[in-house]
């Protein structure tokens, strides 16, 4: 394990349209206020995903489940978004399609066990013994290059540290001398070196060093110079998800490491023996207190384009004892299961349903259209005359609050395309007629069948 991950790179990709929601909106009662964090309305929704937020940070309800379901546009996505933003930091929260696990190169269960995987953390606690403290000088010793005899390369440095309350100065290796090099260290960074492996981590820049530089525009954290030994015992928390350890271990296990030759992460499978192995070492971690499990989301959108196989994976991940919170969300009544001809609500299988606590999300009022609106056209910083701002309301009333969000952009444009920077009414109406929405283009389709494909 050389370097920390974040356990938050795989968050919604598709975040765009709701880059407005920026929590739950809850107040410290778990109660909903009406407009807050982005969020209007909807109120049921929220107060239980608030509940559902604390149950998942107490870790009671891992291998459980959630479900929403309501109509389309409704805020199933939006409040499951507001859910991650809740969670903070550190734990996993993994978003997908149902649609993503259909792929020609992976098996679909290979795609949820990668996706289980990411979205269990592991928060491993170590002491270390390292040399932290603020930079006073680096002297590099250089010495002739072995290949090429006229350049000089440095192979030892000689680093002095120094705290409130003690100096040292440390002789490097080569391998320590490079990283201090490459990572630009200077004069008055804060910086600890893991003293058995000789890692150089940066915290930031000392306040108030003499003859360092400042920078006005400053990209590093400036901290207190600490006081106490240079030479000590650090505790270092880390997180990792499995899915982190069971592709580092994949490529040790490799001989040739395809996965790094062009930095390109390859799609192999990992084998199931690698995923065991990392399992029996956290679970050594843990009994020893060195780690703890910290069960995170897998969020699963649409979830009735999952099939009988992805369901009865799902329930099988669910009951092993590293489990993830698995969020469904789905705006369909009764339907068909995928991959059979039985009938079952949202499309789910009954014994999949079972475990599941439901949350629904209802149709929005005109009011709650027009808060939502109000919103976006804030958050994307759009100039809208009033009656354009109407027009907008009343689609959204009459189609979809999804459709009237999308109408935004292109009205945008079309106003730009006259000089104009406000959106105007003809500009929206126009939008309409260029950009139709799905109830129109049913009809549509349904007036001119005859002349389509016979
Ligand atoms: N209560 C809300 N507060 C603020 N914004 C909302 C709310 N509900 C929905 N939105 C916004 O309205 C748009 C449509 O909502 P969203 O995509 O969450 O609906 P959905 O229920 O997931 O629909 P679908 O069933 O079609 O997936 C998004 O831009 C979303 O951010
Ligand atoms: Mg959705």
């Amino acid at each position: 394990m050389s370097s920390e991950i974040g356990v938050r790179e795989t968050i919604f990709k598709r975040i765009g349209v709701h880059s407005h929601i920026r929590g739950l909106g809850l107040d410290e009662k778990g109660r909903a206020l009406f407009i807050a964090d982005g969020m209007v309305g909807q109120t049921k929704a929220r107060e239980a995903a608030g509940i559902v937020v604390k149950l998942i940070l107490e870790g009671k309800i891992a291998g459980k489940g959630v479900l929403f379901v309501g109509p389309p546009g409704t805020g199933k996505t939006a409040i499951a978004v507001a859910i991650a933003r809740e969670l903070g930091e550190d734990t996993p929260f993994v978003a997908m399609s149902a649609s993503e696990i259909y792929s020609s190169e992976r098996k679909k269960t290979e795609i949820l066990m990668e996706a289980v995987r990411r979205a269990l953390g592991v928060r491993v606690r170590e002491k270390r013994l390292v040399y932290e403290g603020v930079v006073e000088k680096i002297e590099l010793r250089r010495a002739r290059h072995p290949l090429v005899p006229y350049m000089t390369i440095p192979v030892e440095a000689r680093l002095t540290l120094f705290t409130k309350d003690d100096k040292v100065t440390l002789t490097l290796p080569e391998e320590v001398t490079h990283q201090i090099i490459e990572m630009g260290i200077k004069k008055g960074d804060l910086i600890w070196i893991d003293a058995s492996t000789g890692r150089v981590f940066r915290e930031g820049k000392a306040r108030g060093v003499e003859k360092a530089r400042y920078y006005d525009i400053d990209t590093k954290r400036i901290l207190d110079i600490p006081s106490g030994p240079i030479k000590k015992e650090k505790e270092i928390v880390r997180t990792f998800t499995l899915h982190d350890l069971d592709f580092r271990f994949s490529i040790e296990r490799s001989a040739v490491s395809i996965v790094s030759i062009f930095g390109i992460g390859v799609t192999k499978e990992i084998p199931s023996e690698i995923r065991k192995e990392v399992d029996e070492l956290v679970k050594k971690w843990i009994n020893e207190k060195k780690a703890e499990l910290i069960p995170g989301v897998l969020f699963i959108d649409d979830a009735h384009m999952l099939d009988i196989e992805a369901f009865s994976f799902l329930s099988r991940a669910m009951e092993s004892e590293f489990a993830p919170i698995i969020i469904l969300a789905t705006n369909r009544g009764i339907a068909k299961v995928r991959g059979t001809d039985i009938e079952s609500p949202h499309g789910i299988p009954l014994d999949m349903l079972d475990r599941l606590l439901i949350i629904q999300t209802t149709p929005y009022s005109k009011e709650d259209i027009a808060e939502i609106l109000r919103i976006r056209i804030e958050e994307e910083e759009i100039k809208i005359s009033k009656d354009a701002f109407d027009a907008l309301v009343e689609i959204g009333c009459n189609s979809s609050l999804r459709y009237a969000v999308q109408l935004l952009d292109p009205a945008r444009i079309l106003a730009m395309n006259e000089g104009r920077d406000e959106i105007s009414r003809d500009d929206v109406l126009r939008a309409k007629e260029l950009f139709i929405d799905v109830k129109r283009s049913v009809e549509y389709l349904k007036k001119y069948e005859e002349m389509f494909l016979k």
